[in-house]
């Protein structure tokens, strides 16, 4: 089988981080976002994936993914042509690659908590056509929704309908056989222009064998500064204990509580707390501070006599101030410093990007 991951996209609400970033390759626990979905794709025994970019990113996402060699794994990116046309156009956009192949579409802006090894291996040990996993969620009608027959069956699936049939959202996760191109072909875009995976899925379900399983551990992006560090929360309680390692001297004076990760070169003073789960990048300088539950701290950060908590640092950023910070995302290189001057006695003093939200 083979995998794609899909991976445009403009993700404005995340702006302006993402004026220099795409969204998938944001950092979750210093690590970039589709590192998660790579990883349990290759656990569930597909090494063949393919990743589907924006036009002109391939060299900027390989830059961060690699060829496929460090998951044991090969990857292919492939650039979307057309402009943005649904998610089964995304997949059609790869036919050349999947064409007459099995193979998992995963949306790679969800997170799925656990393994999907056993949802693979029902897909393939039943020869399905088509299996989706589906979600008990509290606001339906902003995903695609399933609707099912008195019986149980599924009936139809049916994107963001304001009336939902059931509270079963269509996760981002999904296995389709090679009938794929045809069903494509059958369908058409929707009101907002779109070619809907979820239109697909339907023909499937009229046409075909088509299994679902209910997931509980699924987390779905929606694309704002608070989701994503919520998001980058729920990684760190994913990730194994055993993925958490010090690889730094840490004076014996500072205090390390719960599941802590530091990199090489990192230096800590000592009269830091660092109160876990909190992952810090390699060459940072943490001084007179406390990092708390939650936080990723990028490589070649300095952290002085703050506290930092439930937020996102990314690399080369140097915070200095005697605020707390929280809930936080802190781009690339970002100065944030205590305003030290005597005239005037009050105010802040801002240099702050296109489309940023800042909250005093
Ligand atoms: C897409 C799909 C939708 C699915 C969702 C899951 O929606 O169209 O059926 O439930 O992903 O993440 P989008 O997030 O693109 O609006």
């Amino acid at each position: 089988m083979k995998a794609l991951i899909a991976a445009g996209g403009k993700a404005t609400r995340l702006r302006p981080i993402t004026w220099t970033h795409n969204k998938h390759v944001i950092p979750m626990a210093n690590k970039p976002m589709l590192w998660y979905p790579i990883k349990k794709i290759v656990e569930a025994g597909i090494t063949e994936i393919i990743i589907n970019v924006n036009p002109g990113e391939i060299q900027y996402m390989a830059e961060h993914l690699g060829d496929g060699s460090e998951f044991g794994a090969t990857i292919k990116y492939v650039e979307q042509r057309g402009g943005a046309k649904g998610l089964a156009h995304v997949v059609a956009n790869a036919e050349e690659h999947l064409k007459g192949e099995r193979f998992l579409f995963f949306l790679g802006d969800n997170i799925i908590l656990g393994s999907i090894k056993k949802f693979v291996d029902r897909f393939q040990a039943e020869q399905l056509d088509c299996m989706i996993a589906l979600s008990h969620v509290k606001d339906p009608n902003r995903f695609g929704v399933a609707e099912f027959h008195p019986d149980g069956s599924l009936k139809r699936t049916v994107e963001k309908p304001k009336d939902p049939p059931s509270p079963f959202a269509v996760t981002g996760i999904y296995l389709f056989d090679e009938k794929f191109f045809e069903a494509f072909k059958q369908v058409q875009p929707s009101a907002r222009g779109e070619y809907e995976i979820t239109d697909v899925i339907t023909w499937y379900i009229e046409n075909a064998r088509v299994g679902h399983e209910i997931i509980t551990g699924w987390w779905k992006d929606t694309g704002t500064p608070d989701a994503l560090i919520e998001g980058n929360a729920l990684i760190m309680d994913d990730l194994a204990r055993e993925s958490f390692s010090i690889d730094c001297e840490v004076p014996k004076e500072a205090e390390i509580q719960g599941l802590v990760s530091i990199g090489k070169g990192t230096v800590i003073s000592p009269d830091c707390l660092i109160r876990g789960p909190v992952v810090i990048g390699e060459n940072c300088q943490i001084s007179s501070s406390y990092i708390g539950p939650y936080t990723s701290i990028g490589n070649n950060v300095r952290i002085h006599q703050t506290e930092v908590e439930h937020s996102i640092i990314f690399k080369d950023a140097s915070i200095d101030t005697t605020n707390r910070i929280v809930n936080s995302l802190i781009g690339v290189g970002a100065t944030l410093v205590d305003y030290k001057r005597s005239h005037p006695k009050t105010g802040h003093r801002l240099v702050i990007g296109d489309n940023s939200f800042v909250e005093l």
